[in-house]
């Protein structure tokens, strides 16, 4: 049996580290195991201009513990007054590696993200020609639609429109919880690529509300039934390199959780390498971790992959159930399943 474990150093392609003492509690977890990390801008205010996002990435960087080894790459908030320009610049700055597009209203802090899409035309044009990628959080916002349609949905109505009108953009999907997904992945050509989270390759949506509700396994897009986490396994544990991982740790407090209207998202940055290393493992598909974890994703990016390893060896893992912030604990995510690989 493998006892230990080296990866290429992995890069989380999705992830939510906040501000001010949010930031200081969370970062430290990511920067820990990931040499990179995509970082969402749905601050409040977002992160919209070149600017705040130099503005942001000096916050992080203030952030880093000493000698941690760990790049932020910046990414903007898209809304319907977006400047190409600006964002122009800052991609041609090295900067900013990516858009993000919110339908407005989808998820936290999105109220700026985009309704009327002929309003970011000249801006998604751009982003084709000058080969900057744009992350998409694939939901409608449609009351009319049931939530646990609403990224099928997406995909028929905004996604494959978006891939007609600008056949050369490159798009992320970012946290795909549908075997449709996956699958409009797979047939689209290779400009199109897919995040996946942990939790979603775990959890289905018994988890959150079979035998009682249980916030902390509350995130958009929210988790689907069985066969959806089972093809996200396949797709994930499967080597295609368009997909790759991006966590989409999202931390709030509890506070903020265990509400009657309670905040979507899942803090995986403390055991998300324990939790994938299982999955691989329990798929006979160890031998793939890397390429989900290290090498697709800055393929996908047009980087290499990071010079560094980690080592993962075959013990439990030790880390907390909560992570102490100023305004209350963090809960970390439950796999709710044993784990025995750990981060050397
Ligand atoms: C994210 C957050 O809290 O910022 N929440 C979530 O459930 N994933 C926003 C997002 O990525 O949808
Ligand atoms: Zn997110």
């Amino acid at each position: 049996m493998t006892q230990t474990l080296t990866l290429r150093r992995p890069d989380d392609w999705h992830l939510h580290l906040r501000d001010g003492d949010m930031l200081r509690a969370v970062l430290p977890h990511s920067a820990a195991h990931f040499a990179r990390a995509i970082i969402m801008p749905n601050l409040v205010p977002p992160v919209v201009t070149g600017a705040q996002a130099a503005a942001y990435r000096d916050r992080i960087l203030a952030a880093l513990p000493i000698g941690a080894d760990f790049t932020p790459l910046m990414t903007l908030y898209l809304t319907e007054d977006t400047d190409p320009d600006d964002v122009a610049a800052a991609h041609a700055s090295g900067l900013i590696r990516a858009v993000k597009l919110y339908p407005a209203g989808a998820t936290t802090n999105s109220a700026s993200g985009v309704s009327d899409f002929s309003r970011v035309a000249p801006m998604l044009e751009r982003m084709a020609d000058i080969g900057l990628p744009l992350c998409t959080h694939g939901e409608v916002t449609d009351p009319a639609v049931d939530i646990f349609d609403r990224e099928a949905v997406f995909i028929d109505r905004v996604l494959d429109p978006i891939r007609r009108d600008y056949p050369g953009l490159r798009v992320i999907l970012e946290h795909i919880t549908t075997e449709d997904a996956a699958d409009y992945v797979r047939s689209a050509p290779e400009n199109l690529a897919a995040t996946i989270t942990t939790h979603h390759l775990v959890i289905n949506r018994n988890h959150i509300l079979a035998g009682g509700i249980r916030p902390h396994y509350y995130c958009l897009p929210v988790a689907k039934r069985e066969t959806h986490r089972l093809a996200l396994r396949r797709a994930a544990t499967s080597g295609d390199p368009r997909f790759f991982l991006g966590t989409d740790s999202a931390p709030h407090t509890d506070a903020n959780k265990l509400l009657p209207c309670g905040c979507a998202g899942c803090f995986t940055a403390p055991n998300t390498l324990s939790i994938l290393a299982e999955v691989f493992e329990q798929d006979a598909a160890l031998d793939r971790l890397e390429a989900f974890t290290s090498l697709n994703g800055p393929a996908f990016y047009g980087l290499p992959p990071n010079d560094t390893t980690i080592t993962l060896v075959r013990t439990p893992p030790s880390y907390p159930m909560h992570i102490p912030t100023p305004d209350g604990p963090v809960t970390v995510f439950d796999p709710d399943m044993a784990l025995n690989w750990s981060v050397s």
